[in-house]
Parts: C-alpha cells; structure tokens; sequence
C-alpha cells in the first residue's frame, strides 16, 4: 500500500504522544438489524422525511460492522497509536433493558481483540448519541441517566480487563443543542432553552457510569468527552457581548464545570442584562442535587476535549442557517452564529481557524487549569468534497487542516504556549473513515479514507499516507 510521498509538513511529536483516529457506532457500522440489535432513535430519526439532507439512513453507512477487519488492518498499517469508536447501545442491550446480546458482545470483543493484536489502543465511547427508542423522552428524563449508568455497569462486567480507555459521553452540548433545542439531530425536538434538563440529565448520566465502571472494577483510564468553541462577540455592542456570554455558558461551562469543580458555573456578570425570562430559563441548575454534583464530579483520569471551530455571536433573529439547513428554531433565539471574516472553510463551510483552538486550550487552562486532568484531543478533523481519481484522493486542504491543528495544539501547551501547563497526551483525527455525517448524510466526507457507499470500497485518501511517512519517521527517529 505504500505509494508515491505525498507532500506534506512535519510533525514533531513529542515522545509518548498518542495518535488516533476517532469514530462512531451510529455513523459507520450499518448492519442496523443483524445480531440481534434493536432501533436507536438515529434509525428513526433518519427514517422520517425531510430529517436527513440527502434522504439517507443509518442501515449501511461505511459498513463496518462487516468489515471491521478491513479497517483495522488499515490502521494497522497507518501505524496509529489508538483508536476511539463507540458502543452502540441497541446492539449490546436491544430495546435498553435487560442483560448483555451475546452477539453484540461477540462483535465488539472481535473487535477489540483485533485492535489489540495490531498494537492500537482501543478507547471506547460508551454513548456518542445513539440511544435506544424505547427511551422516548430520551435526556429529558432522569432516568436516562440511571438506565445509563446500569448499561456502563454491564458493558464494564464483560470488558473491563481489556479497555485501556472508557469515555462515558460524547459532546451533550451537541445532543442538547441540536437534538433537543434546534431539532436538527435525534430525538427532533425543538424546545429552544425548554431542552436545559437535559445538560443535568446527560452529565448524571456521566457520573453514574463513571461510579459504575469502577464499581465493576474497569481497570481502563475514564474520561468524558465534552465539545469546546471558543465564543466571540461579533462586534463590541454590549448586546453582542450579552449573547455571547450566554452562548459560552451554555455551550461550554455548564458542560465542563460540573464535571471539573462539582457546581455549575456563575452566570458571568454580563448577563444581568438578560431579559428575565430568559435569565429565569438558567435557574434550572440551581436545584441540581448535592449527591448528583458529587456523581457528576467523580475524578477523572482523563479529560477529552473535542475542537472544531469557533463561534461568532450576534444579538438579534438570523434566518436560522444551520450547517444541517434551516432550523425554524435558531430562528427564534436571541443571537445568531455568524461567520469570521478572513478565513477559509471546510466543506461544511466551518472557518479553518487552529488559533482559536490554542485559544480554546488557554481558556480550559485558564478557567480550570487547577483541577484539570490530563487531556486528549478526542476529535478535531475537516470535511472536503474529496473525489478518488485513478486510485487517489489529493486532499491537500485536509491534511493542511490536521497539520495546522496539531501543530497549534502542540504549541500552545509547549513550553511557552498560551495554555502552557496542560498536560496534553494525545489527539484523534476524526475521521478514521467518511462516515455518515449525522444530518448531513453523506454530503460531508472527514475520512482520511475513502469510502464508496455504493460498494463500501475503502481508498486511502493522500491525508493517510502524508500521516503513514510521518508515523513511520517517529519511529524510526
Ligand atoms: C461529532 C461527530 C461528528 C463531527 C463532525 C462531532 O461533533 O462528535 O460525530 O461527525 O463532529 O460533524
């Protein structure tokens, strides 16, 4: 497979650094009804008209499910370090309840124990998103979280001696938002700031299995996997300043203070200038339980920050463009995201900006430098219409995007970087492979390989071998 050098910056990374890749259940495996498994909200979700850009659904995507070795094999040879992919929840406990599918337990066992005779480290993702429909109101409910906790207790029972690495939950801020405000991803609800329980309900969720993974003896590091957008106002108004301080509370620090300090955040000062029925919308944390703060604070091992992009607010309605189309819902609330000038962008049309993820590193350090664990990258990567021609895939933007970040994340927790005193440990590229893309379908590829989803054909894209010769001079420096 070796081919041709591909043209590309050096990396530097430090010993001991782990390059992954990072994946999801919902989003690669297919294979929605074998073994056993049962409907997540995701398969129907996708189902229904008009929720997915291109009309697709989640019962084939990469179909890794069958070709698991495949994939692995091609990691193998990239020379990564580690892998993250997640559980899908209906296939181990179909319908939510009940012990362990032995079959769904056979897939993920081959799995690992293929990851593991290939020298990568598997770190695996208890929940990124995909829940069973049995639980209707989903994160809206307690006992979602409770249900959570018991699933992490029995998944831990049958894998406990060989996961290096657990992450309870990928990014709530993200299921909250888009699932449960903006009605853009599953379930589909569009509650606006009505979705505010279930930040509360996703990190108990967090917390009780975090308790129970340790409680059936998991001797892997656990960490929780929380998004992080550096927030700034579109202009200095002071309504502009408002917007984006809400924007930071309830996309960043609810999400992170609790688990990092055991309380939820102060509303910064700027908001006493919000409307009081929207000030009113915040009060919702202060009844949170002590004994749930406690959960949701157990210490970590690790933290996982994901990075995408920043977010520019402005006071006022926008039309409610979305990157998943038009939401009826953003139109509503008091601000709007709105583009930074100057930069380029993905095929997602998201700003290719690494210095605000050195931002983003300074302000975690900043805000919670004192109590943070180490940390790992666990996702940061760029979607590009990317198009195979005579076998190959000349992502350039892609592996110029994967570079930048790496490099700005490395400096920024160096010696003399902005957020030095982090003690970064690693990175994952997402994606492994072009997946399915959420809302997007198929219309967004991140994957440093590509994908035909018509015969599922893997074609290592330009981004895999630029990072195949770099892995390869670490090894042999
Ligand atoms: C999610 C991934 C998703 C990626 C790109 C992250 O928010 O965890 O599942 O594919 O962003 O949109």
């Amino acid at each position: 497979m070796n081919r041709a050098p591909v043209d590309g910056p050096q990396l530097e990374l430090p010993d001991g650094f782990v390059l992954g890749t990072a994946t999801a259940a919902a989003q690669i495996e297919g294979a929605v009804r074998a073994g056993g498994r049962s409907a997540s909200i995701w398969d129907e979700f996708s189902a229904q008209p008009g929720r997915i850009l291109d009309g697709s659904d989640t019962s084939v995507t990469a179909d890794h499910y069958h070709r698991y070795r495949e994939d692995v094999e091609l990691m193998r040879r990239l020379g990564l370090d580690a892998y993250r992919f997640s559980l899908s929840w209906t296939r181990l406990q179909p319908s939510g309840t009940g012990p362990l599918n032995p079959e769904g337990v056979d897939f993920y066992e081959r799995l690992i124990e293929e990851l593991l005779a290939a020298g990568i480290t598997p770190f695996v993702t208890l929940s990124h998103w995909d829940l069973p429909v049995e639980y209707e109101a989903g994160w809206l409910e307690r006992d979602t979280a409770v249900r959570f906790g018991e699933f992490a207790g029995l998944v831990a029972e049958r894998f406990a001696d060989r996961v290096p690495a657990w992450i309870t939950i990928n990014e709530p801020a993200t299921v909250t938002l888009n699932g449960y405000a903006l009605g853009q991803h599953a379930p589909g609800q569009a509650m606006l700031f009505d979705a505010l329980p279930t930040v509360h309900h996703h990190l108990l969720g967090h917390g009780l299995a975090v308790q129970a993974l340790r409680g059936a003896g998991a001797k892997g590091e656990i960490g929780i996997t929380n998004v992080y957008s550096p927030v700034v106002a579109a202009t200095q108004q002071p309504e502009d300043q408002v917007m984006a301080a809400l924007f930071d509370l309830v996309h960043n620090t609810v999400f992170c203070e609790p688990v990092l300090r055991g309380r939820y955040p102060q509303p910064p000062p700027q908001l006493s200038e919000l409307p009081p029925e929207l000030a009113g919308m915040l009060d919702v944390f202060d009844d949170a339980p002590d004994e749930d703060l406690a959960a949701i604070a157990e210490p970590l091992d690790f933290y996982g920050l994901n990075y995408y992009m920043p977010s520019v607010v402005a006071a006022g309605h926008g039309d409610g463009t979305t990157p998943d189309g038009v939401s009826e819902a953003m139109a509503q609330v008091p601000f709007e995201l709105v583009d930074l000038p100057g930069c380029p962008r993905t095929g997602f049309g998201w700003p290719v900006a690494p210095e605000y993820f050195a931002t983003a590193l300074q302000q975690m350090q900043q805000r919670y430098g004192d109590v943070l664990p180490p940390v790992y990258i666990t996702e940061n990567g760029a979607s590009y219409p990317d198009d195979v021609r005579d076998w190959r895939v000349h992502d350039v933007d892609r592996i110029d995007y994967i570079a930048g970040h790496l490099q700005a994340a490395l400096d920024a927790t160096g010696q003399d970087g902005q957020a030095r005193g982090m003690d970064l440990r690693g990175f994952f590229i997402w994606s492994l492979l072009d997946n399915w893309e959420w809302a997007a379908g198929f219309t967004q590829r991140f994957g440093l390989v590509h994908v035909d989803f018509e015969t599922g054909r893997r074609t290592p894209k330009d981004s895999y071998y630029w990072l195949q010769q770099e892995l390869g001079r670490r090894r042999v420096r």
